[in-house]
C-alpha cells in the first residue's frame, strides 16, 4: 500500500525530502521529462502530417505535459480540453468515470489525440476514447506521460508513451496526490519511509 504524505505540503521542486515520515523522491528530471516530450511531439508531427488534429488534454493533471507537448508538434493541430474525474481524492479509481467538462471543438471525421498524464486502471482513457468516437471523430489515439502498468483493468493500447513504470504513486509536474504537488517540475515518487 502506498504511503499517505502528512504533515508540510511546501516541498521544493528539485529535493527528495522527507515528510511526516515519509521521503518523496524524484523519479523523472525535468530535464529528462522535456527530452522525451520533445520526442513524442517529434513523432506525432510525422504521424499526423497533413491532417491538423485536435489534441485534447485531459484536465487536470495533463495540463503542464499538454502545453509542452503541444509546442513540440511542429505541424498545425487545434487544441481542446475534456474533464474526467475517476479518482476522488483517494489513490484508487473508483471503476466510474464522469465527464465534467467536454471537448467543444466538433471533432466529426476529425483525428483526435487524447493527452493524459497517467493511465493506471486504463479505465478513464478507455471511456475517453469511446465517448470521442461516439461524437463521429475518424480515429482517437491516446498520449500518455505515464503508463502504469501494474494496476490495469483494461485493455487500452497507447500509442504514444512518454515513460512506463510498473507500479507506485506519482506526483508532480500535474500529477497531484488530493489536489498536491501539481506544481513541482519533477515527478516524484511517494515512498514508505526507511
Ligand atoms: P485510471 O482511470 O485508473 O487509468 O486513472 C487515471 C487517473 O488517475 C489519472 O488521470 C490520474 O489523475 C490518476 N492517477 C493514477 N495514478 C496516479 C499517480 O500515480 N499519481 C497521480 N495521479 C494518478
Ligand atoms: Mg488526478
Amino acid at each position: 500500500m502506498i504511503p499517505v504524505v502528512k504533515g508540510k505540503t511546501e516541498i521544493p521542486a528539485d529535493r527528495g525530502r522527507r515528510v511526516g515520515g515519509y521521503t518523496m523522491e524524484v523519479l523523472f528530471t525535468r530535464q529528462v521529462i522535456q527530452e522525451r516530450v520533445r520526442d513524442l511531439g517529434a513523432r506525432i508531427s510525422r504521424d499526423y502530417q497533413g491532417c491538423e488534429p485536435i489534441i485534447v488534454g485531459i484536465l487536470k493533471g495533463a495540463v503542464f505535459f499538454f502545453a509542452d507537448l503541444v509546442r513540440n508538434i511542429t505541424i498545425p493541430v487545434k487544441i481542446d480540453f475534456i474533464r474526467a474525474r475517476s479518482y476522488g481524492s483517494s489513490m484508487e479509481s473508483c471503476g466510474k468515470v464522469d465527464i465534467t467538462k467536454d471537448i467543444e471543438i466538433p471533432v466529426q471525421s476529425r483525428a483526435v489525440i487524447l493527452v493524459e498524464d497517467i493511465v493506471d486502471s486504463g479505465l478513464t482513457v478507455e471511456a475517453l476514447v469511446e465517448h470521442v468516437m461516439k461524437k463521429g471523430a475518424s480515429s482517437c489515439s491516446i498520449c500518455a506521460l505515464i503508463d502504469k502498468k501494474e494496476r490495469r483493468l483494461c485493455d487500452v493500447t497507447i500509442q504514444y508513451t512518454g515513460f512506463s513504470v510498473e507500479t507506485g504513486f506519482l506526483v508532480g509536474y500535474g500529477l497531484d496526490y488530493n489536489e498536491r504537488y501539481r506544481y513541482l517540475r519533477d515527478i516524484c515518487i511517494l515512498n514508505s519511509g526507511e
